[in-house]
């Protein structure tokens, strides 16, 4: 499509392309980039309309809230509410789903991480919004959390919002990535790349090296293998980068390559937890991204995507991006 195209009119090309889709879905598409656009001129005038610092309150997963991550899940929620294109909202920010009156009652399930890397909000690093869509069960009734529990296979969209230098969408519906930068003198996300692809070789990798003394042996190896350079069994050198936003991350993945881990370790196991990132509104989402790309996305031991949820806050481990080191790790693994 021309480069410069409407993110709107970009979903109502797409969207004759998805079997059985009506203008539900571009209007779903619609309302989630309002809600990112909103997100983004608060991330943008920061400290000026003081929603920077702490919300002092706790969310499901025991982590501390941000004002930004409370402020951006009522975004989301207001953004969806009241439009009739998803039967029920879920997210990091809500312990239980948000289900739809019957009036207003869509076809579809959206899954959010409403503030992505918020941590770094209050140091002005980027942050982001990612999220999933999932089909409504056929028969409408009252939603409930089971309905949500789809492998990630099963998505239908999925995509996120950079919040850096420029506010960016990435998107896909299963027909490849696409990127859009919004141009904030028209308020619109206008096409700036399409079939983005990642490529299968890396000289960069991702990792929050402070765990190093607990990680286990395939994740240590392959870390040791990187360090040691050209002298070392990879034959080459590596570079290192760490954001501690997983948006950013993934997005430097697509532009320029690299690996993202973030693998369960001891002191992850001790907690009782399987992983940091959350499987419905990180890993299935990005995993969808980065395959769409031709990259992979697994646990060390399994493929993302594959993974049968049994709860909305599931964590699991994260090894993405460029295919032949995922591979690599993964085999590590075996
Ligand atoms: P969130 O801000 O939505 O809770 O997610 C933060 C995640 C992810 O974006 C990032 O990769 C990771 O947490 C950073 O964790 P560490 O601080 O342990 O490095
Ligand atoms: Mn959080
Ligand atoms: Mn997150
Ligand atoms: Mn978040």
């Amino acid at each position: 499509m021309r480069i410069g195209t409407t993110l709107t009119h970009y979903i109502i090309r797409n969207q004759r392309e998805i079997a059985g889709a009506s203008g539900t879905f571009t209007g779903l598409l619609n309302d989630v980039s309002v809600a990112c656009k909103k997100i983004a001129a608060l991330v943008d005038k920061g400290a000026l309309v003081n929603v920077l610092g702490s919300a002092e309150s706790e969310n499901v997963q025991g982590e501390q809230q941000k004002k930004l991550d409370v402020i951006s899940n009522e975004i989301m929620i207001e953004a969806l509410e009241h439009n009739g294109h998803i039967a029920a909202l879920a997210s990091e920010e809500m312990e239980g789903i948000h289900p739809m009156t019957a009036e207003r009652r869509g076809r579809y399930l959206l899954l959010c991480d409403p503030l992505d890397g918020s941590s770094n909000i209050d140091v002005n690093v980027s942050v982001g919004t990612i999220f999933s869509i999932l089909r409504a069960p056929d028969d409408a009734t009252e939603p409930t959390e089971a309905d949500f529990l789809r492998p990630g296979t099963e998505q239908v969209a999925a995509g996120y919002c950079l919040y850096g230098p420029s506010a960016m969408m990435v998107l896909t519906t299963g027909e490849g990535v696409s990127m859009f930068t919004l141009d904030r003198d028209i308020g619109e996300f206008l096409l700036t790349r399409e079939n983005v692809t990642i490529e299968a070789d890396t000289k960069e990798f991702a990792i929050n090296a402070s765990y190093q003394r607990h990680w286990d042996d395939p994740v240590r190896r392959y870390i040791d293998e990187c360090l040691a350079g050209e002298d070392g069994p990879r034959g080459k050198n590596f570079n290192m980068r760490w954001v501690a936003s997983m948006v950013a991350e993934v997005h430097r993945i697509l532009t320029r390559g690299g690996i993202f881990m973030y693998p369960c370790d001891r002191r992850i196991r001790a907690q009782g937890k399987a992983g940091k990132l959350r499987l419905m509104y990180e890993a299935n989402p990005m995993a969808m991204i980065v395959e769409q790309a031709g990259g992979a996305a697994t646990t060390g031991t399994q493929r993302i995507l594959e993974i049968e949820p049994e709860e909305l806050h599931q964590r699991v481990p994260v090894i993405l991006g460029s295919r032949n080191e995922v591979e690599r790790v993964t085999s590590y693994h075996g």
